[in-house]
């Protein structure tokens, strides 16, 4: 493997094809396949000229499996699946940067592999970082170079959670772009079915209730929910409740991640809660009262207070 000539880190690492699924909405996992599909068949395609380079973008906010889904990607084709991290790739020595980019362009094209470029954006932080625009430039026409370089058999995917900030040229090489979003309601519903409940169809209610409730998560930050909790159900001597889950969540939305304990809810927990799926919208008093575990006579208190402040 190539390495950076300074720190003498490799520049690109060979990633293990992904053992744990990618959940995608209904979009996303559509066009995936499509490239899938294009990628299978891309000797067909060329001959009736008709290919394009098989250049995938996955853009997003943070958390929302654009690493995992880059290796799910190699699996599916099953192809070895190089990883260059373009803000490794970047040196504090000037000109090693894009000396460095031309290592990882060389080392692949001989490889039926994908390649994959995660954390794209690096690249443009150099404008801001070293006052250097030509040093930038540099930089960037190298990666534009090495992308022209590549033969059609080659996979290319780049991730990113800033596309905005993508040279328009760079962002032109990629012809499939796809957006990974944060999940809405149907796929939070299967990350908790499968993170929390290990996809037992009998707790499909209650992932649908934190489907509900957990808008603005992304995947990672469901999954650090839900094994805790299931370290939690391991390790101690009592499961932690639907409701000490929900608390979590609650937390999580306001920014200070609460340890998920199994203590019992406090009389503050409850009106907490109480007050937070009443404010989803849609979840009837009764069902509040059964996940918080208090008489509906109760929910109807907390709420009045609340809204007499
Ligand atoms: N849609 C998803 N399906 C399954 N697991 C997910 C999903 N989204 C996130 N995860 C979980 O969260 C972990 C982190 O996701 P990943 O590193 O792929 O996100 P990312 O989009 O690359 O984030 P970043 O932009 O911060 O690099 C994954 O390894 C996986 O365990
Ligand atoms: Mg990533």
């Amino acid at each position: 493997m190539p390495r950076d000539a300074g720190s003498r880190l490799p520049l690109i690492e060979e990633g293990q094809w992904p053992t744990t699924p990618i959940i995608l909405g209904g979009e996303a996992g559509h066009r995936i396949s499509q490239f899938i599909e294009d990628a299978k068949h891309i000797s067909l395609l060329a001959e009736k000229g008709v290919s394009a380079r098989l250049g995938l973008l996955l853009y997003g906010p943070p958390g929302t499996g654009k690493t995992l889904l880059a290796g799910h990607i190699a699996a599916s084709l099953k192809l070895p699946f190089y990883i260059a991290r373009l803000d490794s790739l970047i040196s504090s020595r000037l000109g090693e940067t894009a000396k460095n980019i031309r290592g990882v362009f060389e080392f692949v094209p001989a490889r039926n592999a994908v390649l994959f470029f995660d954390e794209m954006d690096a690249i443009a932080k150099l404008r801001d970082d070293r006052h250097e625009l030509g040093e930038l430039k540099r930089v960037v026409n190298t990666v534009l170079q090495g992308l022209d370089s590549l033969t059609d058999d080659v996979v290319t995917i780049g991730a990113t959670n800033h596309p905005h900030l993508l040279d328009p040229a760079i962002w032109r090489r990629f012809p499939y772009k796809v957006e990974l979003a944060l999940p809405d309601e149907e796929v939070r519903a299967s990350l908790w079915l499968h993170f929390l409940f290990q996809n037992v169809a009998a707790h499909k209610e209650e992932a649908d209730l934190l489907a509900r409730v957990s808008d603005g998560l992304n995947g990672a930050d469901i999954e650090n929910i839900a094994l805790a909790a299931r370290r939690r159900s391991i390790l101690g001597n009592q499961e932690p409740s639907l409701a000490q889950i929900l608390l979590a969540v609650h937390a999580s939305h306001a920014g200070n991640p609460r340890l998920l304990d199994n203590r019992e809810l406090d009389t503050t927990d409850k009106k907490a809660l109480t007050r937070f799926l009443h404010e989803k919208g849609g979840i009837r008093q009764a069902e509040i009262a059964n996940v918080v575990g208090v008489s509906r006579q109760m929910v109807h208190r907390y709420l009045k207070e609340a809204s007499d402040g």
